[in-house]
């Protein structure tokens, strides 16, 4: 193998492994825990932030608005995804480990976004 072809399929090689590791992008993550509130608040910021938006914005137009939906709502839709009852490629695997635990307080945190600060 030429000097440059290696070179060049270790750069491609490097970019499709980074690309798995980048954070808030990789749906192979396995750490979504929220079963406190700062691992609520890190896994909203760096899992479902990524495609849901940070402050109230959607990423993208297939992506729904999640902030400010009544917790029910959302707790309910959550374990659906989890439990496969709804089928999503995305969130079927963001909520494959959750807990019921961690549901509640992802709701919780998503439902009262931005309130606290009236
Ligand atoms: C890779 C992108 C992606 C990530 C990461 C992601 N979501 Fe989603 N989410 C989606 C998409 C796309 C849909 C719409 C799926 C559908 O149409 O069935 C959705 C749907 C939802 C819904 C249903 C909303 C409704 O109105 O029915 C909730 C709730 C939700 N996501 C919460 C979360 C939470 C909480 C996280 C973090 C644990 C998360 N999502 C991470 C892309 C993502």
């Amino acid at each position: 193998m030429k000097k440059t072809t290696l070179l060049r399929a270790l750069l491609i090689y490097g970019l499709g492994v980074s690309a798995l590791y980048l954070p808030g992008c990789s749906v192979l993550e396995k750490k979504h825990a929220a079963d406190t509130p700062a691992a609520t608040e890190q896994t909203a910021y760096y899992t479902c932030g990524g495609c849901h938006g940070p402050k109230n914005v959607r990423v993208e137009f297939m992506t729904p608005n999640i902030i400010g939906q009544k917790k029910g709502y959302l707790a309910a839709k959550l374990r659906d995804f989890r439990d496969e009852k709804r089928l999503n490629p995305y969130m079927n695997g963001v909520t494959a480990d959750l807990t019921d635990q961690d549901i509640a307080n992802l709701a919780a945190y998503y439902s009262n976004y931005g309130q606290s600060k009236k």
